[in-house]
């Protein structure tokens, strides 16, 4: 197995038993955005955003001061919310309406958040090098984010 699934497999097992047993989603988001900025290499900003009244308002966050309002279709977390699918940047540069809330950042990935199967917000992950992100990333972080609702229902699910 590759280095970096190895890492992101310990990550979602450090996920499941940092979140057992918690319900609250602030508490959650909060703890498993430190988690990422701290465990994984590359990221300058780890941020959720929920979606609430028609638009994205940013929830719990590392990284430096992030934008608090973000409209749908609006730079990449926007455009993950219009079109419900991953965006994997490998040079912000060169989006079209990119939101830069940290200029170190280059490199970003933003993931959809469902529950209930209904989108119910996203994980942002940015990297101050250019690159970063790929499918693994995606993977695993459509896996990790959910953890927030419970680790019970999504151990559940797998069993
Ligand atoms: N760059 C994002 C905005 C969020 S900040 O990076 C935390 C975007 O273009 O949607």
């Amino acid at each position: 197995m590759a280095e970096k699934e190895q890492r992101y497999q310990l990550l979602l097992a450090q996920a499941k038993a940092l979140l057992d047993g918690e319900t609250d989603l602030v508490a959650n988001m909060s703890n498993l955005a430190s988690l990422i900025f701290n465990e994984l290499p590359n990221l300058n900003g780890t941020s959720f955003y929920r979606f609430k009244n028609d638009e994205l308002i940013l929830g719990p966050f590392q990284g430096k001061p992030a934008c608090m309002h973000i409209a749908i279709g609006s730079g990449i977390c926007g455009t993950v919310a219009a079109t419900l699918r991953s965006e994997i940047v490998p040079n912000v540069h060169n989006f079209s309406g990119h939101i830069a809330c940290d200029s170190a950042s280059k490199s970003e990935i933003v993931v959809p958040i469902f529950k209930n199967e209904q989108f119910w917000g996203v994980l942002d992950l940015d990297s101050p090098e250019f690159n970063t992100f790929d499918e693994i990333d995606e993977n695993y972080l459509k896996q990790i984010a959910p953890i927030i609702f419970g680790v019970k229902e999504i151990v559940g699910k797998e069993n």
